[in-house]
């Protein structure tokens, strides 16, 4: 047994169906904020995350492109690898699904599941979510379409491997019941305890119309249903049930995970835990989601913020700051990149860059760069150190309740703190005058002290940030170590020295300008991706006609459109490429000549509400007098209808 106490917290294993999105990032960057946190306190941890490799959705993907399932998971899960080091994920363990390690530990459980009787063959019919990856009955579709995402059910008939779930239902109902800190936030837990309150069926857990998957040990016509396979990660992992060290030291654990799939931790995971006769896991908590001003984020439809981008522009720091301190746990929050370019401006460059540069400077200035030992206590000074010496306690006990942005709040008050203590001593006064020297150096002093201390507040949160600090204070080769935020005496000799700004002042403008350029960039190329993915061709590439000069709105005004109705139409009598419609606008029946014959008949015309130039000087072509123009889309092979559901009549404007 490890000596220490341990901490066991691990991630959803992401799909690798696709590159992460921001929303990803944000619960791994939470996972990776409190591994940090707990290893700072004093607990021997394991941080686990990995990929789900495995079901239906991963070999269509894979089938659509043209490669097989393992040539299209190693390309995904190498540049997710490389995400993960990019942002220096402190994982101790990255566990993929098609690992053998894995593969091997997942037969093992079924058969542990199955020799206790809790699998039995029968035959599934019901409903399919392929992007869930989830079984639905009919009842439980709502209008055909998946309850959780929305998209479309496939139905499903099949032999299957079935899990008793049902026999687990009172004691899932008890666990949810009747222990509130198990599943949080609460919102969910009551949505679990009704859904098991409805009855649970017992689960399918094989699959056999496709093979990407673990086969079942007793029947090699069956994978293991993906979720039950990615499920069990939490404790392959750990060597289960091979091997017991480390589940003996770390197990049960607590799980990090989204929103949509707390189902399937609060209700399938413990029951096939039940099963296996092992502890439950000691938290399941579910985070909110990151949405856009369009609603979820989502790799298919390609409205996702890439992290890379992120992260070149403004460093590992910035983004991990902006996820742990913008959203509060549990809660669905908006990303726009306005809010984002404002925290990383106001609470980075602000007030933690501003504070570290003017303490250095003036250290530099007043003391040649060697801070002083305190001498004379002035009036700010008592209140300054109770604060800073207690943050730490704050921050733990947010961090107790995975309020991460709270945890920052604490430390943030403390940095606010420090400058208004600049400016309630007013250094550069005290400089004035020889006789305040002693004041001076206590006040050099305290702002140093504060400043190593928020060095350390921040080490799990903004590792880079604390280290470029620690660099200007002069003490980057000594232990971080949490304790000393208790501790206001140990600054006194050190050398500090002027670096580069910690944070940079950003013009926000020109930065969300240059955002939304790389966004639209980057949503053209996920959505050609997903469109691919998806087996749909793109459209060859097309010159589009240049725009034609710039006009006057009074010049736009001159243009008199309507909607217009076609009653009748025929054939121009004496030119192929014609059509002759008889059109309503509003009070009058116009004849207009257009000249669509190559793409449709007369039958085609009739009936459709269009576009109208109604104000056009009556022509004659080729002797049919035509009174305006119908309006139609030229996309160079065709000419398509500018339809509309307005009467007849009314303006286009
Ligand atoms: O569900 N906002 O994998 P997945 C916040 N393989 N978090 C988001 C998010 C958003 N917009 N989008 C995704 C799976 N996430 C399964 C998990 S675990 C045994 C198997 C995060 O690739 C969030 O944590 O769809 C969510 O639960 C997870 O990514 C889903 O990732």
């Amino acid at each position: 047994m490890s000596e220490k106490k341990t901490f066991y917290i691990t991630t959803p294993i992401y799909y690798p169906s696709a590159d992460l999105h921001i929303g990803h990032t944000y619960c791994t960057v939470m996972a990776d904020a409190m591994a940090r946190f707990k290893r700072a306190t004093g607990y021997d941890v394991r941080f686990l995350t990995g990929t789900d490799e495995h079901g239906q959705k991963i070999q269509t993907v894979a089938e659509k492109n043209g490669v097989t399932p393992q040539q299209y998971v190693d390309d995904v899960v190498g540049r997710i690898r490389k995400l993960w080091d990019t942002m220096e994920i402190s994982y101790d363990d990255f566990i993929r699904t098609t690992e053998d390690r894995h593969v091997k530990r997942v037969q093992q459980i079924f058969m542990k599941m199955y020799d206790k009787g809790d699998i039995y063959k029968s035959e599934y019919e019901g409903l399919y979510c392929t992007p869930c990856e989830s079984f639905w009955t009919e009842t439980q579709a709502v209008d055909g379409k998946c309850p959780d995402c929305g998209r479309p059910v496939e139905k499903a008939k099949e032999e299957a491997y079935f899990f008793k779930m049902s026999k687990y239902q009172e004691r899932l109902l008890d666990l949810l019941e009747n222990n509130p800190e198990f599943l949080q936030p609460e919102a969910r837990r009551n949505e679990m305890i009704n859904f098991i309150k409805q009855g649970l069926d017992d689960l399918c857990i094989s699959r056999s119309t496709f093979d990407w998957g673990i086969p079942v040990p007793v029947d090699e016509k069956h994978v293991i249903y993906v979720w039950l396979d990615a499920l069990t990660n939490y404790i392959t992992a750990l060597g289960y049930p091979e091997t017991e060290e480390m589940m003996d030291n770390y197990w049960p654990g607590i799980h990090l995970v989204g929103k949509e799939i707390v189902r399937f931790h609060s209700i399938i995971w413990p029951a096939m835990l039940m099963s296996l006769e092992i502890p439950l896991p000691k938290h399941v908590l579910g985070h909110g989601w990151i949405l856009l001003e369009g609603g979820k984020m989502s790799k298919s439809r390609g409205n996702v913020v890439d992290p890379v981008r992120l992260i070149d522009r403004y460093g590992i720091d910035a983004l991990k700051y902006f996820l742990l301190r913008e959203y509060a746990f549990g809660q669905d929050g908006l990303y726009t990149n306005e809010v984002m370019l404002n925290r990383l401006n106001y609470d980075l460059a602000n007030d933690l860059g501003n504070l570290v540069s003017r303490t250095v400077a003036m250290v530099e200035k007043y003391n040649g760069g060697v801070v002083p030992a305190p001498k004379v206590a002035g009036e700010p000074d008592a209140d300054l150190i109770e604060m800073g010496t207690t943050t730490a306690g704050r921050v733990e006990m947010n961090m107790d309740k995975f309020s991460f942005n709270m945890a920052l709040e604490e430390i943030w008050k403390f940095i606010r703190r420090t400058n208004k203590y600049i400016d309630e001593t007013a250094p550069w006064i005290l400089a004035k005058d020889e006789a305040s020297k002693d004041r001076l150096d206590t006040v050099m002093f305290n702002l140093v002290e504060a400043i190593r201390i928020i060095s350390v507040l921040i080490n799990p949160f903004l590792h880079h940030t604390s280290v470029k600090i620690r660099e200007q204070l002069g003490i980057a080769e000594e232990a971080v170590a949490w304790e000393d935020t208790a501790r206001f005496d140990m600054m006194a000799g050190k050398t500090v020295k002027k670096g580069e700004a910690i944070f940079p002042r950003l013009d926000i403008e020109k930065e969300i300008a240059e955002l939304e350029a790389i966004t639209a960039e980057q949503m053209a190329i996920a959505k050609a991706k997903a469109a691919k993915d998806a087996g749909i061709e793109p459209a060859a590439e097309k010159e589009l006609a240049p725009l034609k000069p710039e006009i006057a709105i009074d010049d736009f005004n001159k243009i008199d459109l309507r909607v217009g109705k076609i009653l009748s139409c025929e054939k121009h009598p004496k030119a192929d490429k014609l059509l002759v419609s008889q059109v309503q606008v509003g009070a009058e029946v116009r004849q207009i000549v257009s000249g669509v014959a190559a793409y449709y008949t007369p039958e085609d015309m009739v009936g459709k509400s269009v576009v109208v130039v109604a104000n056009l000087k009556p022509a004659k072509l080729r002797g049919e007098k035509s009174e305006g123009m119908i309006l139609f889309a030229d996309n160079g092979d065709r000419l398509e209808f500018v339809t509309t559901d307005a009467p007849d009549g009314e303006m286009v404007k």
